[in-house]
């Protein structure tokens, strides 16, 4: 399939992995519209979007993909012959504290999109795809072992899984019933510029900065398959045009470590980069009580992708870190920018009490 869409929509484009996509194709391809619609929690923030704000091919709409009627009205007003559906409560620890907004965006706010894709492309299925970006989380936990490939059963075991799964279930329902075109990719942990500091990398990066403690869950053993963002997109901007229409991508780094490794890694090299003694920051890490349900490795059979689309990713771990550890030191206003009140309030209750 070769696909050009002429006008896209892009949801949670404000966040992270949705902010590098529209940094990458909105100056790549100037002859598509790209319309970002975002809420603009926490984790949305257009700061990371300032060298595109002004692009004659980008525009930005505020609302709640959860909004029907919303969602609805801003299909009458753009002629969308594409969705790429990134917008998503996204940190597990939260959905552990409150699982019920994880339910409306990530469920609800799935099925409205995909009820307006209906309903704006009834005349005729033909060039539209509805992309839908989903997480190797659905598949649940693996041993020190395997891979998960297409034909793992779904085993969610976090509320934030169970609720990418029940949307990934929608979008396949969607395309068994209706014949939506769609296509779905699940991909594994993704690292880089602009990730919102409660996530591993960046909250690592964030507290060894300020000479804060940084938390590590249980003993350090679990494992996780690392992707460079900007990776991440190429192989979705491959599978958009490319994909075949039904088909799902598994999209994985190929690059697992375990969490007390990376720590380590990515210390030596904040050593290194702010001219801090070797070993200075090793000694803000502490263990703290383990996440509940605590998934214990993750790791994806990217083979399909690769031989199908001509997709490799070129970040290895270690310079993909040190490229990060840079970004974050020279971007300290961007980072401080999203360390709000609400910020310090998720803290205190994640880490308060352990
Ligand atoms: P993020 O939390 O950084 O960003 C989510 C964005 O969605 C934010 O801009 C937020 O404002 C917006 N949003 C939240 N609720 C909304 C609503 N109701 N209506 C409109 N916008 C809303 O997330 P991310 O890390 O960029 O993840 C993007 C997608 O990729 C998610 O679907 C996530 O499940 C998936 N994913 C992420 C990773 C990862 O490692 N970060 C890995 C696999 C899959
Ligand atoms: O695998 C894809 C998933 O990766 C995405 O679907 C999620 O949206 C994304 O948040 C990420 O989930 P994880 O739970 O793997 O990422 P997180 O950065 O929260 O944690 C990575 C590992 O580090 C995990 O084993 C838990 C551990 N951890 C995390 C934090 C925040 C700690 O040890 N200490 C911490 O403070």
């Amino acid at each position: 399939m070769s696909f050009s869409p002429s006008c896209v929509l892009v949801t949670g484009g404000a966040g992270f992995i949705g902010s590098n996509y529209l940094l990458k194709v909105v100056p790549q391809y100037p002859e598509t519209d790209f319309v970002n619609l975002d809420l603009l929690t926490y984790a949305g923030n257009l700061a990371s979007l300032g060298s595109i704000e002004s692009a004659d091919n980008y525009q930005f709409e505020k609302g709640d993909v959860a909004d029907s009627e919303f969602v609805s009205e801003l299909f009458r007003r753009y002629d969308f012959d594409a969705v790429v559906h990134f917008a998503a409560e996204s940190h597990v620890d939260r959905s552990i504290l409150d699982p019920s907004a994880f339910v409306r965006t990530n469920v609800t706010g799935t099925l409205a999109l995909l009820q307006a894709c209906l309903h704006a492309w009834n005349d005729s299925f033909e060039n539209r795809l509805f992309h839908h970006i989903s997480t190797d989380e659905v598949f649940g936990s693996l041993g020190k072992t395997g891979v998960f490939t297409h034909d793992t059963p779904y085993s969610p075991r976090s509320p934030y899984a169970a609720s990418k799964a029940a949307a990934d279930h929608l979008v396949r329902s969607f395309g068994e019933t209706y014949g939506l075109p769609f296509v779905l990719t699940n991909t594994t942990n993704n690292y880089g510029p602009f990730q919102f500091p409660e996530k591993l990398i960046p909250l690592v990066i964030s507290n060894a900065m300020r000479g804060l403690e940084i938390p590590i869950y249980g003993k350090g053993e679990n494992v996780r398959d690392w992707i460079h963002v900007e990776d991440h997109c190429a192989a979705l901007d491959l599978v958009l045009r490319r994909g075949t229409e039904g088909s799902t991508y598994l999209i994985g780094g190929s690059q697992e470590v375990n969490n007390l490794d990376l720590v380590h890694a990515l210390l030596e090299e904040l050593d290194l980069q702010t001219s801090r003694p070797a070993g200075t920051s090793k000694s803000l890490i502490r263990f703290v009580a383990d996440r509940p349900g605590h998934d214990f490795r993750y790791a994806l059979d990217s083979s399909g992708t690769e031989s199908e689309l001509g997709w490799a990713p070129v970040h290895d771990i270690q310079s993909g870190l040190a490229m990060t550890v840079k970004w974050y030191l020279e971007n300290k206003a961007w980072l401080a920018g999203v360390r709000d009140e609400s910020y310090k309030e998720y803290y205190s209750k994640q880490y308060g009490s352990r």
